[in-house]
């Protein structure tokens, strides 16, 4: 098994309302894309950024540390075409892919255990999921529909590792839904995806209330 793992970062970061894109924003000592690459690299062949049109050089210079092991390319307007767009420049001999969000920047090493563990025993796709906390109901013009039976349902995180060809067969068919992962392209092909155990830790930075965990977890030391 040959790995890469594509991490897009090419989202502005709108909810986390900064003035930089969020994958420049910092945590501790350095920005959000360098944690994420600095927990990506050890289990992996090759590294692919995906960022903003434009930032590359930017973002180069950020994990400048890494390169040329790690790969920056231009992403797209939606995360899917960033995928896309990364899983152009794989190289050859690479067998599966894990698609990790740089906003999940203190992500685990158990959790990229866990899923390259699943493909190496098989699964074409694997993605790692927590429990709910919440109970959630369906809403309609702020009514309630109905309550979701809660012990069904997971919060998705990533990374989400595939079979290289069943994930370039997915991208073929690309979403125009900007909330689509890419198991969900995997699950409109028909096939199946396999859920692990996720990490709190996994999360994902995405409102100013996630940085000040970040912060804590930054100092804290990753798991
Ligand atoms: N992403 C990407 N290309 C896009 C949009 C998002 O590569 N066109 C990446 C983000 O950089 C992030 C991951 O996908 O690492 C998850 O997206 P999200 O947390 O929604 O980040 P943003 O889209 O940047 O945030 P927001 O939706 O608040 O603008
Ligand atoms: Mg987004």
């Amino acid at each position: 098994m040959k790995l890469a793992a594509i991490i897009p970062a090419a989202g502005s970061g709108e909810r986390l309302g900064h003035a930089l894109p969020k994958a420049l924003v910092q945590v501790g000592q350095h920005c959000i894309l360098y944690h994420a690459v600095a927990g990506a690299i050890s289990h992996v062949d090759q590294v692919i950024v995906a960022a903003p049109s434009g930032s590359e050089h930017i973002f180069e210079h950020s994990i400048k540390e890494f390169v040329p092991a790690v790969k920056v390319v231009t992403g797209g307007e939606i995360r899917s075409a960033s995928v896309a767009s990364a899983l152009k420049h794989i190289d050859k001999e690479i067998t599966h892919v894990l698609v990790h969000d740089a906003a999940r920047a203190f992500t685990p090493a158990s959790v990229y255990l866990e899923v390259i563990h699943a493909l190496s025993q098989g699964k074409d796709a694997v993605i790692p999921a927590l429990p709910m906390v919440d109970t959630i109901k369906r809403v309609k013009d702020q009514l309630v529909l109905s309550t979701e039976e809660r012990a069904a349902l997971v919060r998705v995180q990533t990374p989400q590792g595939f079979k290289r060809d069943l994930l370039e067969r997915a991208h073929e068919k690309s979403s125009s839904d900007p909330n689509a992962d890419d198991a969900f392209l995997v699950e409109q092909l028909g096939e199946r995806v396999h859920v692990v155990m996720g990490h709190e830790d996994a999360f994902k930075i995405t409102v100013p209330n996630d940085l000040v965990l970040a912060n804590l977890v930054v100092n804290r030391g990753r798991s």
